[in-house]
């Protein structure tokens, strides 16, 4: 009888041990400590026994109708506490709900116009390359055919940056993407084909076509032969993937120190076709970028002959050729940071 006791008490502690909901619990209850159980059968059973086993197991049957009783209630209340905790998440998640939408960012206009040109020359057969914004003035100036004292620095002002055992002067923020003409043109031999898209700076007042960090695509192509056929070709090629295949292109002489003969290229403008407006000032004409063919200095420079090898440069502002393809008048818009300017961009 007493072991029979002892087996039902391990019986019922593992059974409750599986117990984890209220409907399982009552069943238990009903099994180990109901009227009719096996616990209470014996317990009923006493009154057969001699006076002193009736003692000793009615002891031990209360024994453990009492630690069952105890098991029983510490259950309840672990599954009474689970259930509310469920029922308080349940109230305050209603899936029924419509999600709420994630913001979804987008691509800056700038990042996205700087993607459609260097798309364009890609096409063209150009790789795409980027350099460092903080230049020493031997890439910036020197090299480029800009010697110290030279007036055509002035138009070129920058920000000059202090490091420790470099003279003032000799490091600074790029003023343009040219420098990379020279880099590439030191670690790679000809035929060269690529274009820089990158962060330029110079010490200016902002208006609404100036901003003192603006952003530049170069491009550049040396190679035998290459005449400013090539270049016009290439650049009219641009103009059509960029602004339309309608678009005429002009180019006028304009003055580089890096480049010989230098040229400004424009295209006839897109809103008015040539008529005048206010988007090309009543020219007809919208001026889109600096070009030539590489002075034969800066090829020498890298110690290439140019007598056996020509190229072209170019180099144009990105905020600009976005101001012109979305009509848009003042180029502090694209930093001010008001979203319902960036949305229009999607
Ligand atoms: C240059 O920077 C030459 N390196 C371009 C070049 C490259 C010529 C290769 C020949 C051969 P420029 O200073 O004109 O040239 O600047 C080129 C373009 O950068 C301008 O047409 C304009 O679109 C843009 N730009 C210049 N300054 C600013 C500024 N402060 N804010 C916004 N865009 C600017």
């Amino acid at each position: 009888m007493i072991e029979q006791l002892e087996e039902l008490r391990s019986k019922a502690l593992a059974d409750l041990g599986q117990v984890d909901d209220a409907k399982r619990l009552e069943d238990w209850r009903v099994t180990y400590l109901g009227k009719r159980s096996a616990l209470n059968q014996a317990l009923r059973g006493l009154a057969t026994l001699d006076a002193s086993d009736r003692r000793v197991v009615g002891q031990i049957g209360n024994d453990v109708k009492r630690l069952l009783e105890a098991e029983f209630v510490a259950r309840q209340s672990q599954i009474d506490r689970k259930t509310r905790e469920f029922e308080l998440v349940r109230e305050r998640l209603d899936v029924t709900l419509p999600g709420r939408p994630l913001p979804v960012g987008q691509v800056h206009p700038i990042t996205k116009v700087v993607g459609e040109i260097v798309e364009a020359f890609h096409g063209l057969g150009y790789d795409i390359v980027e350099g460092p914004e903080v230049e020493t003035d031997k890439y910036n100036f020197a090299l480029l055919n800009i010697p110290a004292e030279h007036p055509a620095r002035d138009r070129w002002d920058t920000f000059y940056v202090k490091t420790d055992g470099v003279p003032i002067g000799q490091h600074l923020l790029r003023t343009h993407t040219s420098p990379m003409q020279v880099r590439v043109m030191e670690r790679s031999r000809p035929p060269i084909r690529v274009v820089v898209p990158g962060r330029c700076y110079r010490y200016e007042a902002t208006d609404a076509t100036h901003e003192s960090e603006f952003t530049q695509i170069e491009g550049l192509a040396v190679d035998e032969h290459l005449t400013f056929a090539d270049l016009k070709g290439t650049l009219t090629a641009f103009a059509h993937a960029v602004f339309g295949a309608e678009r005429r292109t002009r180019f006028r002489v304009d003055f580089f120190p890096f480049v010989e003969p230098g040229a400004e290229m424009a295209i006839d403008c897109h809103v008015c076709h040539g008529a005048g407006c206010r988007l090309c000032k009543h020219t007809g004409w919208l001026e889109i970028m600096g070009a030539g063919m590489v002075h034969p200095r800066v090829l020498e420079g890298v110690g290439y002959d140019s007598s056996t090898y020509t190229g072209f440069a170019f180099g144009m502002g990105a905020e600009r050729i976005a101001m012109l393809k979305y009509g848009i008048d003042d180029i502090r818009t694209f930093y001010a940071n008001d979203l319902r300017f960036l949305r229009q961009f999607r």
